[in-house]
């Protein structure tokens, strides 16, 4: 058994042991469960349905839409957080909010658990490779059925047989991965028509106030031939749009998974070379990526981009802040000016591009002058939008020892900071007004059952008059009113 996929989940009396070899035992755990599913189904006498619920970035987003294709393969109908009987949370850690989050949640649930006796609880995701809060799980949320971490996404199916197997709490967390399972896990897309490919994981850049590093592992990157035969899956399966998710894309080909006979013939394969690739796939038309690390952007990628018009025109590049003490102390590697330079390169060759950043506020030593390095970079870049942070300390990372800022300093700069980027981010985004761009529609707008909503190249929303028959298709769009971060439109 190689490749599932949503048609060829083997019946379990088709082995006649448990496999000990991946893929194969996670088919037969698939196969298991939903023969577990159907059971119970049958003597409750109505469908099970999961919820799987994503707290973090892309790449968790992306965990999650394989833990959904494992329960929708295994049987499971979709629902939601309030009415499922399944529930996961697919956790982060980023910042000690997200954290907090987690618990409020898991305070409801305690509660409708005890009402409902098919209730299965997961947690997964980036929190839960900090021992400490499995700990802290274990013993304060013993109602929690199963936690499992980063690297074992793929073992959902059977852990939740042990679940249902003996009635326990299941705890297996791996502290590293143990191979690239990637390939052999069916997936269940938010949206039919886009999705994310991993193209590495982990982080290897220790920037001093991150936890990534220490709960997604050392940076590994899959080969070409399989990000390429991903997308061409894809592609045959209608998705027009591919986002390359790693923490810094720019480093890709560190520390390859497998052997690769592209890698063979051509060592110096770089990121830009598989973006290239990627877009030379039929079917595909529009690739985005996620995350440009500032410190490693190359004139390679600029190009790449400038001449592949499927590359979407759109560079997430996270400055963090703007003195260049800062940086040095978060170890960004990499100054204001190189910054500001690589930002003119950009909008140089690529007049199009929309730039957005990631900005931290407060971080440990800040004073009021490099707070100010930080605003004249909003001023003098013009994003398009800028997601602002305040610093959140995160134990067992240098910064987290460091002297920190007080609070009412921190919040007051926020403001601050918040009142910058609007200001700045309405000018720049304003630039497109009574063009005609082309727009993918996503979904029929949550506010006006007329309106739909989709997404120009450079990442905009834009939002017009149509119906959900437009989902997933490419349309043109005139912007004829500018409403801050997005647009109102009309189809032409
Ligand atoms: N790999 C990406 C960032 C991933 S985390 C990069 O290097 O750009 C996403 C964002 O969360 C970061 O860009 C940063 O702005 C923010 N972040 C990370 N750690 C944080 C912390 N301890 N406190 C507040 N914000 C943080
Ligand atoms: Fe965190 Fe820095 Fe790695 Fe981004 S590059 S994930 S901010 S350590
Ligand atoms: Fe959060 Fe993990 Fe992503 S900590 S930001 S979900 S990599």
């Amino acid at each position: 058994m190689d490749i599932l996929d949503n048609s060829n989940l083997p019946d379990i009396s088709a082995f006649s042991f448990i496999p000990t070899d991946e893929p194969a035992r996670q088919s037969y755990y698939m196969a298991l469960l939903k023969k577990t599913f159907e059971e119970r189904q049958n003597l409750i006498g109505r469908p099970l349905t999961y919820a799987v619920i994503t707290f973090g970035c892309q790449m968790n987003a992306h965990d999650s839409e394989k833990l959904e294709g494992i329960l929708s393969l295994t049987g499971l109908t979709a629902s939601d957080e309030d009415t499922a009987d399944i529930v996961i949370y697919n956790t982060c850690t980023v910042r000690e909010n997200a954290n907090q989050k987690l618990y409020g949640h898991l305070g409801q649930l305690k509660a409708k658990k005890k009402k409902n006796q098919e209730m299965i609880i997961g947690l997964c995701g980036c929190m839960m490779q900090q021992p400490d809060i499995v700990d802290y799980i274990r013993d304060k949320f013993k109602f929690v059925d199963i936690v499992f971490g980063t690297f074992n996404v793929f073992m959902l199916a059977e852990l939740l047989c042990r679940r249902y197997s003996d009635g326990k709490q299941v705890i297996e967390v791996l502290k590293e991965p143990i191979k690239n399972f990637e390939n052999n896990l069916p997936e269940k897309r938010k949206y039919p028509f886009k999705t994310g490919i991993n193209i590495m994981y982990g982080c290897n850049n220790f920037c001093t106030y991150c936890i990534v590093p220490h709960v997604r592992g050392r940076e590994r990157s899959r080969i070409p031939e399989d990000i390429i035969e991903e997308a061409e899956r894809f592609a045959k399966d209608d998705v027009t749009e591919v986002m390359l998710l790693g923490q810094n894309v720019n480093s890709y080909g560190v520390n390859y998974m497998e052997d690769s006979e592209m890698i063979k013939n051509n060592p110096d394969y770089d990121f830009p070379d598989l973006l290239r690739d990627v877009c030379k796939v039929d079917g595909i038309r529009r690739v985005r990526f996620m995350t440009s690390h500032p410190k490693d952007l190359s004139d390679k990628l600029i190009e790449v981009i400038r001449d592949n018009p499927k590359v979407c025109r759109h560079i997430h590049l996270p400055i963090q802040a703007g003195s260049n003490r800062i940086l040095k102390l978060m170890n960004r590697k990499y100054t204001k000016e190189d910054y500001l330079l690589l930002v003119d390169k950009i909008k140089k060759e690529l007049p199009d591009v929309s730039l957005t950043t990631d900005i931290m506020v407060g971080f440990p030593g800040e004073t009021e002058e490099d707070f100010l390095e930080t605003v004249d970079v909003v001023d003098k870049v013009g994003y398009d939008q800028v997601f602002t942070f305040i610093y959140s300390r995160r134990s067992g990372t240098p910064a987290a020892e460091w002297e920190q800022v007080p609070e009412d300093v921190v919040k007051e700069r926020f403001n601050r900071l918040l009142k910058k980027v609007s200001e700045r981010a309405a000018e720049r985004v304003g630039r497109f007004k009574n063009t005609i761009n082309e727009v993918l529609v996503e979904d029929v707008d949550s506010h006006d059952e007329n309106m739909v909503t989709g997404r120009m190249s450079n990442n905009t929303i834009v939002h017009f008059k149509g119906c959900k028959d437009l989902i997933g298709k490419y349309v043109n769009v005139k912007l004829t009113e500018e409403k801050g971060f997005y647009y109102i439109g009309e189809m032409v």
